[in-house]
């Protein structure tokens, strides 16, 4: 774990050992009486600072502390005193040990880089990146200014501020206990910061030495697991078929459709070589599978009774991208479902458009609890090289900004012309063959990072009940010191037989019996992973015959009779679904709004809304109203970056649902007369 996470560490920093400070790791352990365990100290500092023990002793609260011998380091933190490092902690070792750091490293400035060595290794991390780390494990952690501690015995009073501050500062890092293992940046302060830690923390998922690419953890590949089974389940009720086809594409195939294949060429990732030779022909990674999939179309469909044929996979695709990565929003690789039909009719296929559209709206609304904006892209914004775009729009409120949530293409002809997509004419008219219609459509794992954006707050992720890996955690609580051996065990069964229960009515239930964590550290730690509801038994709750239930969401507590678990549990989680939906509606519905006067645009944008207004359908006023939206303060183009606030503003969608425009409206940006009603907004 910890090694994994300061590998992680190494491929986000890229800087070079020769400008780093070395550091040294040092265990010590302290006088104990006989029968007690040690409580190993961990002495973290730059090499330059010398570390009396006396300071160590005072700063930690332990007597005596002693270089440890070889046998409770390998115990402790199963290595040697010599291959023993910071990156050697974990979670597991919170409460079990002690670090004491050097306060230059904790309050380093951003640009100290420190050098950890052991004796077969060395890496160089930003000190921001190795304290981040150490607060994480959730172990105390006390820092140390050692040098204003190097004072003389007759300063008797200076020394005792000095430790009066220490006090305060580790009483400060105390309160800060809950926080360690968790977020550490506000949502409304620091939005990518925030993002980044909910994810990695929630164990969402993992960053990983290609840049750009991420692993995707259990619990965010179950999230994916639960959209498969939802949207598997009624695709195939309307006929549509999983695959598989293969990730390579010639590049002859790839570049048969110039059109389609232009919008990715700059993104296509190359095979150029197997082992030290180079290919004769170079084999592209599909960035989307049109040009892969429609060959055989042309090859499968000889009538019209073969007609439709509806194909769906579950896949990656490669887009080489080289914006700035963000976990996954925007990620090299991901993973989605592409499906690709044709029909005999365009009403067939147009139908089929809006069908997906109504699933992919249920997967945002009913499973993740988000909602969206179902419409039609505009011309500039389709799918190139097909006849029309449809799609759902949803609303990060933290930020502003609109993003698009999948997409359901009707592509006409065109590709069925280009591939021979075609049947003889069942009419037996003029006309001999005809060319089949098609459509394409796609959902990724996109739709995770949008719930996550959504719901999760400064405590960490919160999981919708629907697709939560566990929805419910049990948790005993109110055992002390005092508490019986008979009192202890008679809460533990009660709390696995409340699990047990659970599980028998298909409610994903786990209990945390840990005896080293505090019930306030379970707490803190599944809501950081997002657990929708986590229920506490304790010694009254046993006499009771209830159990304490407490939603992620928003605290609401519930005191539910043991009797009556099988049928509240359930209750309670929908309720918390449903909550999430309408507060999240409640959001984007407060930060949609109307705007006539192009006066309105731009201060309508930066109060962080999406704005639907009337609108003239031309491309170019499309182009003007992005260009004319975007702050160009320092004169250069402003690069579409996830930090810039400037960008202009794009078309989201032209809305399904139309309000009536006035007699003679004209567009909110130039003289024409409008002719429907589009939204617009800054976007992912
Ligand atoms: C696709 O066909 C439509 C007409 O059906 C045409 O308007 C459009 O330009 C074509 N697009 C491409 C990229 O060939
Ligand atoms: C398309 O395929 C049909 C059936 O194989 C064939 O008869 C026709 O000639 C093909 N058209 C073109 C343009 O290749
Ligand atoms: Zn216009």
């Amino acid at each position: 774990m910890a090694l994994e996470q300061s590998l992680a560490a190494l491929s986000l920093a890229t800087v070079t050992a020769e400008s780093a400070t070395p550091t040294k790791t040092l265990v010590f352990k302290p006088k104990t009486a006989k029968t007690a365990a040690p409580v190993p100290v961990v002495v973290f500092a730059l090499q330059s600072t010398q570390t009396p023990s006396p300071h160590i002793a005072s700063a930690a609260g332990v007597k005596e502390p002693r270089l440890a011998k070889e046998d409770l380091v390998q115990e402790f933190f199963s290595t040697t005193p010599k291959e023993f490092s910071v990156a050697n902690l974990n979670k597991d070792l919170a409460g079990k040990i002690k670090i004491v750091i050097d306060e230059s490293i904790f309050k380093g400035d951003e640009n100290l880089v420190l050098e950890l060595s052991t004796e077969s290794a060395k890496a160089a991390l930003p000190a921001t990146t190795i304290v981040e780390f150490l607060k994480s494990t959730g172990i105390e952690l006390i820092p140390v200014d050692f040098s204003a501690e190097v004072a003389a015995p007759a300063a008797a009073a200076p020394q005792k501020s000095k430790k009066d501050a220490l006090k305060k500062e580790k009483e400060a890092a105390k309160l800060d206990d809950a926080k360690l293992i968790g977020i550490t940046v506000d949502k409304a302060k620091d939005f990518s910061t925030w993002y980044s830690q909910v994810v990695v923390k929630g164990e969402m998922l993992d960053y990983y030495d290609v840049s750009g690419c991420y692993i995707l953890r259990p619990n965010s590949y179950a999230v994916w697991e639960e959209i498969q089974n939802w949207f598997n389940e009624r695709i195939k009720k309307m006929g549509v078929q999983n695959s598989y086809f293969p990730m390579f594409v010639s590049s002859r195939v790839l570049e048969k459709e110039k059109d389609h294949i232009e919008g990715f060429a700059p993104e296509v990732a190359w095979v150029t070589r197997a082992g030290s030779s180079e290919l004769d022909e170079h084999i592209a990674i599909r960035p989307t599978s049109e040009t892969v999939m429609y060959p055989y179309y042309s090859k499968w469909i000889r009538s019209h009774r073969d007609l439709p044929l509806k194909l769906n996979q579950w896949n990656s695709v490669v887009r080489w991208e080289f914006k700035h990565p963000q976990p996954f929003l925007r990620t090299r690789e991901f993973l989605w479902q592409e499906g690709h039909t044709a029909h005999l009719t365009r009403e067939a296929a147009a139908e089929e458009v809006d069908q997906i559209l109504d699933l992919y709206s249920g997967i945002y609304e009913e499973l993740l609890a988000v909602p969206v904006v179902k419409g039609r892209k505009t011309e500039n914004e389709k799918f190139a090289g097909g006849d029309y775009t449809t799609t759902v729009e949803g609303f990060i409120a933290a930020t502003g900004r609109g993003i698009q949530g999948a997409t359901s293409h009707h592509l006409g002809t065109n590709f069925s012309k280009m591939f021979n997509i075609s049947v003889e004419n069942p009419d037996g008219s003029d006309k001999p063959r005809v060319f089949a219609f098609q459509n394409s459509w796609g959902l990724s794992t996109r739709v995770i990072g949008v719930m996550v954006m959504t719901h999760s707050d400064n405590r960490g992720l919160v999981l919708p009940p629907r697709v939560a890996q566990t929805q419910a955690v049990v948790i005993p609580v109110g055992l002390t010191s005092k508490t019986t051996d008979e009192a202890r065990k008679a809460i533990n069964d009660g709390a696995v037989d409340i699990e047990q229960r659970l599980r028998a009515i298909n409610v994903r239930a786990t209990g945390d019996y840990r005896d080293i964590y505090s019930p306030g550290w379970k707490f803190a730690d599944s809501e950081l992973k997002g657990i929708p509801i986590r229920l506490e038994f304790g010694p009254k709750d046993l006499k009771e015959e209830q159990v304490t239930v407490v939603r992620r969401d928003n605290n609401a507590k519930y005191v539910v009779k043991l009797a009556d678990l099988e049928s509240r549990i359930p209750e309670i989680l929908e309720e918390m679904q449903k909550g999430l939906l309408e507060k999240a509606r409640k959001d984007f519905d407060e930060h949609r709004v109307i705007v006539e006067e192009w006066k309105d645009f731009v201060p309508a944008l930066n109060a962080k809304n999406v704005i639907v207004a009337p609108w003239c359908g031309v491309p170019e006023c499309e182009d003007d109203i992005k260009d004319s939206s975007a702050k160009k303060d320092n004169g250069e183009d402003e690069e579409v970056d996830d930090k810039s606030p400037s960008m202009g503003a794009k078309s989201l969608c032209i809305p399904n649902e139309q309000r009536e425009l006035k007699p003679g409206q004209k567009c909110v940006r130039c003289d024409k007369v409008a002719v429907n009603w589009c939204m617009f907004g800054r976007s992912y």
